[in-house]
């Protein structure tokens, strides 16, 4: 009731003082979203409105609809009952907050404005700014919180929450991504329910094998995919996060995101600025693919390393030779994917070691020198081989980590992480441990790996930067008593300063992040990192579902996707190459494979499809996508596609997901077209011994969009050639 009365009473004074200085509207704005809140100097900062784009009529007259006007960044201590994104302890021991707005700055760059909203405590000595960027050229607007004082003791941070957003009731959807090793960005889509809802990571370093800290709400009932309202929320963060969407006895969902604050408390000195990691936020009308197409831009443009630059089609060595390392089986993979069309080879794991030879995951981490038992030639001898076959090289590392058996360990048994008084608790073979990241001297020693690596052999041109361990103990050497809840906080602190270091040195290098699979996929590192692994399964089938679920957030320029061997290694299913061609074309295309084992014709169709994959690349990876029938609503067939930015290009996907005699499946329509131009349709990686009825056919977007193409459910190959699978990539070209 309170909180009720102050409101009529705020907006009272606004329309009272329009045009005085002490009502102030502040208007964030991306092309087509708006974000307004209601700046009054010495009053909370409310959220009034956020979504599609206002006219001016609207933004005047919105005061007389939106009468509930929330925090924009509720703050814990009075009217304590809700949840908050801010609560304290200050040094005397009070537990409450009261934030003023002081003072709203604007400033802009050639590519964004930002707003930084001001806030002092009533009473204390105790300040946030919060801050919004909104892009010009992407409807994203990232918004994150800086935390300072002037307090003589130390401020204890319970709940630091980057940002809250307040959700209007109705029928609000949730689309979030979950899974584990092997299954990770499964997509569950749920109706927001009375109580709480929280997604959430722990792992201390790897923060997307489960949960995903990226979620989106359909505004309008069920989510669909090409239309209705959606609004997007990415964190961008690569540590412990917690998203909470709290349904309470008001009219709203509140959302709040940001560090997962559960073992962390955070112990902040006078003067100290705390800074939340970023929350993107975007707006679509045109339903789940319109909130990923905007985050695919936003991403592309700002927040992966080099996302306007096509990507390399490459061969990585893991799954064709695993640890079985030595220069006659690197130099027989650099000539098999030169031979088909591959521009760039990555040896992975099992080239190190010296004292501790690494033949398996239980030693050797840390030791990052040459095996010369296994590759007598060194570095040298591989980038002489690469450049012999007109390709680059790459190379497997696992810089944030050690073994026991290593002798790294045996030197610096102190940098790692441990609990003090406690047996240490190891993992990946056993003997695997996390290095102290928040050791300014273990930073050290990651950067130098790289520094000495890319100094000595300046050729490699792709690193593949993986992290295969969680924190399993909670404990730092470094840090002193005080602030041995700071680990997780400072790890991730100690990780970016040292990927802001390579970066900046090294501004060129392909890095993908690896985390036993897709553990690192996040807005956190990409700044930094050209791509991620999705995940250590590469079967085809399984594929389908964890690539759809990672494209609602991240393009794919940034999905690692490779055609490996039959039967698959993870499920051990065996699905023919060409259904393993159209899965892995559809991200970013490489091979884990040893091609050896391939047989004259199997490669010959691994050619064609890179030579193929080459021609579509720009649309693939730099075009806007179009989910068309999700693999997860069952209908036996999942179909996307991706079209240019001008729509004079397109490729279009469909796999058939399920095999049954005499089935049924949907035609599917396409979406996205320029329903006035005329397409001419190609068939890529055709396997067929007739083209399609409809090849080389021409039709125009409007009866693509409204009607859709036949598809045949089976291939027409000879007999002994028949299988269960069955796939299409058609290439569709305005002439
Ligand atoms: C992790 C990665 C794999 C591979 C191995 C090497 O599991 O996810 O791709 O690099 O490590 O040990």
């Amino acid at each position: 009731m309170k909180t009720f009365k102050k409101t009529v009473l705020t907006m009272a004074l606004l329309l009272v003082s329009a045009g005085n200085l002490a009502a102030e509207k502040v208007c964030v704005s991306t092309p087509n979203n708006t974000l307004l809140l209601l700046a009054e100097k010495g009053s909370e900062l409310k959220f009034v409105y956020y979504g599609n784009k206002l006219s001016g009529e609207d933004m005047e007259n919105i005061f007389y609809n939106e009468k509930y006007m929330p925090a924009a960044y509720p703050v814990y201590g009075l009217y304590c009952q809700g949840e908050s994104a801010l609560a304290v302890r200050h040094g005397d021991g009070n537990m409450t907050l009261q934030m003023e707005v002081s003072e709203v700055e604007k400033t802009s760059d050639e590519n964004s404005e930002t707003t930084v909203i001001k806030m002092k405590d009533k009473v204390f000595p105790f300040y946030i700014n919060v801050y919004y960027k909104a892009y010009i050229d992407a409807d994203v607007i990232e918004t994150w919180t800086e935390i300072f004082h002037a307090e003589k003791k130390n401020v204890e941070l319970n709940n630091f929450a980057s940002a809250y957003l307040p959700i209007r009731r109705g029928d609000v959807w949730l689309s979030h991504l979950y899974g584990s090793w092997a299954n990770e960005s499964r997509l569950m889509q749920e109706p927001l329910e009375a109580g709480m809802k929280v997604i959430k990571n722990k792992d201390g370093v790897r923060n997307s094998h489960t949960a995903h800290a990226e979620v989106m709400f359909s505004l309008d009932g069920k989510p669909q995919e090409n239309y209705g309202s959606v609004i997007g929320a990415a964190l961008c963060y690569s540590g412990n996060y917690k998203l909470r969407i709290d349904t309470d006895d008001s009219e709203y969902h509140h959302f709040f995101a940001g560090i997962n604050e559960e073992n962390s408390m955070y112990s902040l000195q006078k003067n100290e600025v705390f800074q939340t990691p970023e929350l993107a936020l975007t707006f679509s009308d045109e339903g789940l693919s319109g909130a990923s197409r905007n985050f695919h831009s936003w991403a592309r443009l700002h927040k992966i390393a080099h996302g306007s630059t096509l990507r390399k089609i490459l061969l990585n060595s893991w799954e064709g030779v695993y640890f079985d390392i030595n220069q006659e089986g690197m130099d027989q993979m650099m000539a098999d994917i030169a031979s088909m069309g591959g521009e760039l080879f990555v040896m992975d794991d099992g080239w190190f070691g010296g004292k501790y030879p690494r033949n398996n995951d239980s030693s050797s981490l840390g030791d990052w020198v040459v095996d010369s038992r296994k590759l007598p030639n060194g570095i040298e001898g591989l980038l002489a081989d690469a450049a012999k076959h007109n390709i680059k090289f790459g190379i497997w590392l696992e810089p944030e980590m050690a073994n026991t058996a290593s002798e790294l360990f045996e030197k610096h048994p102190e940098w790692v992480i441990e609990s003090a008084q406690r047996d240490l608790v190891t993992g990946r073979g056993g003997t695997q441990v996390v290095l102290d990241l928040a050791n300014p001297e273990v930073q050290d020693f990651i950067f130098d790996l790289v520094d000495g690596l890319m100094t000595k052999y300046p050729e490699i041109d792709y690193i593949k930067w993986d992290a295969n361990m969680s924190i399993t103990n909670h404990g730092s050497n470094y840090l002193d008593t005080s602030r041995q809840s700071h680990l997780y906080i400072e790890y991730h602190r100690g990780f970016e300063k040292v990927c802001q270091r390579i970066r900046h040195k090294y501004p060129d290098l392909t890095i993908q992040a690896c985390a036993s699979g897709g553990g690192r996929a996040n807005y956190g590192v990409m700044p930094y990192f050209d791509e991620f692994w999705v995940s250590d399964n590469t079967d085809a089938l399984q594929r389908i579902y964890m690539q759809w679920g990672a494209s609602y957030f991240f393009p794919a320029i940034a999905m690692a996707s490779h055609i490996s061997a039959a039967p698959n290694h993870q499920t051990f299913r065996s699905i023919p190459l060409k259904y393993r061609i159209d899965v892995a074309m559809s991200g970013r295309l490489g091979m884990e494979i040893q091609p050896k084992n391939m047989t004259d014709e199997e490669k010959n169709l691994c050619r064609k499809a890179i030579a193929e994959y080459k021609e579509i690349r720009p649309v693939v990876q730099l075009g806007d996508i179009y989910r068309l029938i999700s693999p997860y609503d069952n209908l036996g067939v999942a179909s996307l596609m991706y079209i240019s930015r001008d729509k004079t290009e397109a490729v279009f996907y469909w796999w058939k997901t399920e095999h049954f005699v005499n089935q049924h499946l949907p035609r599917v329509k396409m979406a996205g077209l320029d329903p006035d131009k005329t397409y001419t349709v190609r068939e890529l990686n055709r396997i067929d011994n007739e083209p399609l009825s409809f090849e080389g056919k021409s039709f125009s977007g409007r009866y693509l969009m409204n009607t859709g193409l036949e598809i045949p459910y089976n291939h027409i190959v000879d007999y002994h050639k028949k299988n269960d699978y069955s796939s299409r990539v058609l290439y569709l070209e305005v002439k």
